[in-house]
C-alpha cells in the first residue's frame, strides 16, 4: 500500500480516501474488455496465415513457395514465408489504427472516454463481417482496415479511462486489466485457430476471423453502460456530476472526496484553458511526458514480442514443426503470456513499475540471446536443417521465458505508464501519440520481420536483444517511479527527477502566452 506515502511539493498528501468499490471494479472490468479486440486480432492473424486453405485461396504464390520448401526444393527455411502481400494482410490493421488513434483524441476529449470505446467496438464489428465473409484479398484488407480503426479508438480511450477511474494505489492493477484482456484475447484466438484448423472443408479460417465479433460485441454493448470519469466530466464543464461520480467511484462521503475533487478541479481548469492540446504537448515543460509517449511504445515493439505473437505458428513451422504442432506451440506461448500478465497485475502497485521493467528486461535479454543461439546453432546460415524433438522443446521453453519476461513488464506497463504520466490537458493527445507510435512500430516490425529473417537469419534475434539492452538502460536512468502517485499530482514526480526537473522547473520556452501557470496547481513551485 502506498498509504501515507509521498508528499507533493505543494504539501498535499498524496493519497486520498476511498478504496476499490464494486462500482469501480465493474466499470474497469467492462472498459478493459476493449483489450480483447486488440488481443484477439493479434493472436488470430498468425494462425490464419499459416492455414493452407487460406493461403491457397488468397495468397497462392506463398502457398506454392511453401510447398516447394517442404519438398526440399525451395532452399532456406528462413525464407519460405517471405511475402509482402501476406505481411500486408497482418499489418494493414496497424496503419489504420495509427490514423484512427489520432482522430480519437478529439472524440475522447470532447465527448468523453466511453464514446471512443463505443466507436471502436462498432467499427471493429463491421470489420469482422467483411473478414469472415471475404471472397477476395480486397475484402480481406478492407475488413482489416475497419478492425484497425476500432483498435485505434479502443486503445486510445481504454487506458486513459482506467487510469482516471482507479484509486492511485491500485492504478497499476486496474490498468493492467487492459493488458490482461489483450493476452486473454490472444490466447482465445490461439485456441480457436487450433480448433478451426481441424475443420475439414477449408472454411475454418472464416470462423477464426468471424468470431472476432464476440469480443467486439462485448465492448460495444459494455461501453454503453459505462459511467464517465470524474476527470472527463470536469473537463467538459460538469462539476456537480463530476463530484457525484467521484463519491460513487471512491465509495466515500462528500467530505472525504474534497481533497481529490479539488485537485481534479484544478486539473480540469487547466485543461479547459488549453485549446490546442497538440500544440501544448510540444511545450518544453511537457517534454518528459512527450518523450515517454514516444519512447515507451517504441521500445515495447522493439522487444520483438510481435514476432512471436504474429508469427509463432509460422516461426515454429519454419523450425520444422508440423502444422498442428506449430499451432499448439502458439497456444503454449499464449498461455504463458496470459498467466505471466497476472504477476504484473498483482505486483505492480507493490514493487513498482521500474522493478518490473528492469527484471523483465534482463529476462527478455537472456531469452532472445538463447533463441538466437539455438536457432543459429542448428540452422546456421544455410537455413537447411530439421530439428529433433528435444531441441524443438528447448526452443519453445526459452521463447516462453522471454514471453513471461515481456508479459509482466513491457506488455502491460507500456500502456499503463504513458496513460498515467500526462496532465489532463494533454492526456488524450499524449495517449494518441502513444497508440500511433505503437501501431507504427507494430506495422514496421510485422512488415520487416519475414524479409529480415530471410536476410539476417538467426542474427535477427540478437538485434532484438541489443534493443532490450538500450530500453533497460533508458528505464534505469530516465523513468521515474509512479506507483501510488495520484494521477493529477504527477508533476511532483518530474520535478523530483534528476534529469527531467530542468524541463518542468524552467517553463520559459515554447509557451503560447497563455496557460503558463497551469501545471496541476503547482504553478508557484514551477517558477522557483
Ligand atoms: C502489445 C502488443 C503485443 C501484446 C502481447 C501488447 O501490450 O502492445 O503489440 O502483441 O502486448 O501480449
Amino acid at each position: 500500500m502506498a498509504g501515507g506515502g509521498v508528499v507533493a511539493p505543494s504539501g498535499r498528501r498524496q493519497d486520498y480516501p476511498g478504496g476499490l468499490t464494486p462500482f469501480v471494479l465493474m466499470a474497469c472490468l467492462v472498459a478493459s474488455s476493449g483489450g480483447l479486440i486488440f488481443g484477439y486480432d493479434i493472436g488470430i492473424s498468425g494462425g490464419v496465415t499459416s492455414m493452407d486453405p487460406f493461403l491457397r485461396g488468397f495468397f497462392p504464390s506463398v502457398y506454392q513457395k511453401q510447398l516447394q520448401a517442404e519438398a526440399g526444393g525451395g532452399g532456406s527455411q528462413y525464407c519460405k514465408f517471405d511475402s509482402q502481400l501476406l505481411t500486408l494482410f497482418t499489418s494493414s490493421l496497424y496503419v489504420a489504427a495509427l490514423a484512427s488513434s489520432l482522430m480519437a483524441a478529439s472524440v475522447t476529449r470532447a465527448f468523453g472516454r466511453k464514446w471512443s470505446m463505443f466507436a471502436g467496438g462498432i467499427t471493429f464489428l463491421v470489420g469482422c463481417v467483411f473478414n469472415g465473409a471475404a471472397v477476395n484479398v480486397a475484402m480481406l484488407i478492407l475488413g482489416r482496415v475497419l478492425l484497425g480503426v476500432g483498435v485505434g479508438f479502443a486503445n486510445q480511450s481504454v487506458p486513459v479511462y482506467l487510469s482516471e477511474m482507479a484509486p492511485a494505489r491500485m492504478r497499476g492493477m486496474l490498468n493492467n486489466g487492459f493488458q490482461l484482456m489483450i493476452t486473454l484475447g490472444v490466447f482465445f484466438a490461439n485456441l480457436i485457430n487450433y480448433g478451426t484448423d481441424r475443420i475439414t472443408g477449408g472454411w475454418g479460417w472464416r470462423l477464426s476471423l468471424g468470431l472476432a465479433a464476440v469480443p467486439a460485441a462485448i465492448i460495444t454493448v459494455g461501453s454503453l453502460f459505462l459511467p464517465d470519469t470524474p476527470n472527463s466530466l470536469l473537463e467538459r464543464g460538469q462539476p456537480e456530476e463530476a463530484r457525484r461520480m467521484l463519491r460513487r467511484v471512491r465509495g466515500v462521503d462528500d467530505a472525504d472526496v474534497s481533497a481529490e475533487y479539488d485537485d481534479l478541479v484544478a486539473a480540469g481548469e487547466a485543461s479547459r484553458a488549453v485549446s490546442h492540446p497538440w500544440r501544448d504537448i510540444l511545450r518544453r515543460k511537457h517534454r518528459p511526458q512527450l518523450v515517454m509517449a514516444v519512447a515507451i511504445p517504441l521500445f515495447q515493439q522493439l522487444t520483438g514480442i510481435n514476432v512471436i505473437m504474429f508469427y509463432a505458428p509460422v516461426l515454429f513451422k519454419t523450425l520444422g514443426f508440423g502444422g498442428g504442432a506449430s499451432l499448439m506451440s502458439a497456444v503454449i506461448t499464449g498461455l504463458v503470456n496470459l498467466v505471466s500478465t497476472l504477476v504484473s497485475v498483482f505486483t505492480v502497485d507493490r514493487v513498482g513499475r521500474r522493478a518490473l521493467l528492469l527484471e523483465g528486461g534482463a529476462q527478455m535479454l537472456a531469452g532472445q540471446l538463447a533463441v538466437g543461439a539455438l536457432i543459429g546453432a542448428k540452422f546456421g546460415w544455410s537455413g537447411v536443417a530439421t530439428i529433433p524433438t528435444g531441441y524443438a522443446v528447448a526452443v519453445v521453453v526459452v521463447m516462453c521465458a522471454y514471453v513471461a519476461g515481456f508479459a509482466w513488464s513491457w506488455g502491460p506497463l507500456a500502456w499503463l505508464v504513458p496513460s498515467e504520466v500526462m496532465p489532463l490537458e494533454i492526456r488524450p493527445a499524449g495517449q494518441s501519440i502513444t497508440v500511433a507510435v505503437n501501431m507504427l512500430m507494430t506495422f514496421g516490425v510485422a512488415q520487416a520481420f519475414l524479409p529480415l529473417l530471410c536476410r539476417l537469419k538467426f542474427v535477427l534475434f540478437f538485434a532484438f536483444a541489443a534493443f532490450v539492452v538500450v530500453m533497460t538502460l533508458f528505464v534505469a536512468f530516465f523513468l521515474p517511479e509512479t506507483k501510488g502517485v495520484p494521477i493529477e499530482d504527477m508533476a511532483a514526480v518530474w520535478k523530483a527527477h534528476w534529469y527531467w526537473k530542468r524541463f518542468v522547473d524552467d517553463d520559459g520556452e515554447g509557451a503560447d502566452g497563455q496557460g503558463g501557470d497551469i501545471e496541476m496547481g503547482f504553478a508557484g513551485d514551477a517558477k522557483n
